[in-house]
């Protein structure tokens, strides 16, 4: 890695959009700017260097980000009296420096594979005749972005990149042609992260991928994730998390490693997008509803207190109501913790882009707000089953409303409130594991009174 001393002494912040990886790619941003020698600041306004981390998987994150972009254009200078914008993430690596014909003030577009040259684009940009400066770096050339420092948000949590890209191709789906194809990191080298976070107090790690179940396929030619949960299980790390797992992948080994291994907690994110075995075909899912169901059988079958939660999309062109009827009901026999619901979003150059839909826009918002109801509802029953059980939580800091009221999330990823017992302050426990009886099981969250010592 090539640090940059000519950036030393300014100022920069980050702005992330879009899913964990952009989350966990604008902490190497943040590792790389920091090994610079710059200092992070608060708000865009006050900083010497701007980037945004950007995503487009929704139509929405596009028209977001030109409108913060555009705020950057009348805010002050900064005290180095030229301010530096940087467009990363998904829009860059799909635009290039087209982005420009968009947004005129951006100094330095990188795509994804390219977050190691930030700093050279920086420096170009800034010595520069005002062109945009564009960096996309092919696959082969480039180092696994966790061979980057990093700076993490806090201490006690960690995002762990296991795999990158996407071979999957939904049809609806714009990730595999901004984060190319799967690419795995390597085995020891993951472990050997993960038991080094671990010493340095690090509880809980999440293992990132758009696919993380075909971990291996790539690298070593067949599937290694049941393997890797149990090796990251013997590291003493105490809580294991992944995500995103696609169904067609789970395989029977990876339910049995997740039940075997003490350290994956009880929940699991698994997307079923519908609920309609022909709209499945039509998003190329490559499993049917029974298929789903059977599989959501099997691990609860494994995982007895496992909480289920989900993707869905609704409106997906040609979707019938009986198609979303199934969908309902598919919802309603899983019986998920939770869901991510969406509307469809039209992605140019995806091959669902050209299938013509007649279906009326109330149409489509009437069944997502039906969805989301029944969601609700399910999270709300789910919640129930907690009252009176104590619930681990591990905690990550205070409530936005209250500060003596402290959040943090239970095994199952359950949101856990409580307050901090007398005479102890709050700053204390964040980052502690503390049990906490339930004695108000709401939609969105757990709350009761903290009870024992934290740890
Ligand atoms: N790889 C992950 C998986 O298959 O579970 C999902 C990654 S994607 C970033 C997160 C979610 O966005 C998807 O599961 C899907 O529900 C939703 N999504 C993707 N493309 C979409 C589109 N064009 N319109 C609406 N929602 C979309
Ligand atoms: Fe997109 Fe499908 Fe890949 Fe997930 S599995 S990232 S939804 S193409
Ligand atoms: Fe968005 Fe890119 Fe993630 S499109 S959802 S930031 S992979």
């Amino acid at each position: 890695m090539q640090v940059n001393n000519s950036l030393a002494g300014l100022t920069y912040h980050v702005k992330t959009f879009g899913c964990q990886m952009n989350l966990h790619d604008a902490e190497r941003v943040s590792g790389l700017l920091g090994t610079c020698g710059c200092l992070e600041v608060a708000t865009p306004e006050e900083a010497d260097i701007v980037v945004f981390m950007t995503c487009c998987v929704r139509e929405k994150a596009d028209t977001h980000l030109y409108g913060q972009v555009s705020a950057m254009v009348s805010a002050p200078e900064p005290p180095s009296g030229r301010r530096v914008v940087c467009i990363g993430g998904c829009i860059a690596q799909r635009d290039g420096a087209s982005i420009r014909e968009h947004m005129r003030n951006v100094d330095v577009v990188f795509g994804t594979r390219a977050i190691s040259s930030l700093p050279e684009l920086i420096d170009e940009a800034r010595s520069g005749n005002g062109k945009t400066v564009f960096a996309d770096t092919s696959e082969d050339s480039q180092g696994f972005s966790s061979d980057l420092p990093s700076r993490r948000e806090n201490a006690w949590h960690a995002w762990v990149p296991i795999m990158t890209g996407c071979n999957n191709f939904c049809s609806y789906c714009i990730v595999p042609y901004v984060r190319g194809r799967e690419r795995d990191r390597a085995f020891d080298d993951i472990v050997d992260e993960v038991r080094r976070l671990h010493a340095e107090g690090v509880r809980e790690v999440c293992l990132l991928g758009q696919n993380v179940n075909s971990f291996g396929r790539q690298r070593y030619g067949s599937p290694r994730f049941a393997e890797l949960l149990r090796a990251v299980g013997e590291t003493g790390i105490e809580r294991i998390r992944f995500t995103s797992s696609h169904p067609k992948d789970l395989s029977p080994a990876t339910i049995a490693a997740m039940a075997e291994t003490p350290a994956v907690m009880p929940q699991l994110h698994l997307a079923v997008q519908s609920g309609s075995t022909r709209v499945l075909k039509a998003m190329n899912r490559r499993y049917t509803r029974e298929d789903y169901i059977a599989l959501a059988n099997s691990i609860k079958e494994a995982i007895p207190d496992i909480a289920l939660s989900t993707d869905i999309i609704v409106g997906f062109p040609g979707e019938t109501e009986e198609d979303f009827e199934q969908t309902l009901s598919l919802v309603r026999e899983v019986g998920f913790a939770s869901a991510f619901t969406f509307i469809y979003s039209k992605r140019p150059g995806t091959p669902a882009a050209k299938i013509d839909d007649p279906t009326p826009r109330e149409v489509i918002q009437e069944r997502f707000d039906r969805l989301a109801a029944l969601v609700a509802d399910l999270a709300h029953d789910a919640n129930q089953v907690e009252l009176g059980r104590t619930v681990e939580a591990l905690v990550e800091g205070a409530s936005k409303r209250d500060e003596r009221v402290l959040v943090g999330h239970s095994p199952k990823n359950k949101t856990v409130h409580f307050e901090a017992p007398e005479g102890c302050d709050p700053h204390e426990l964040v980052g502690k594991l503390v049990d906490v009886r339930v004695d108000e099981a709401r939609t969105w969250y757990l709350r009761g009174p903290m009870v024992g010592e934290p740890r």
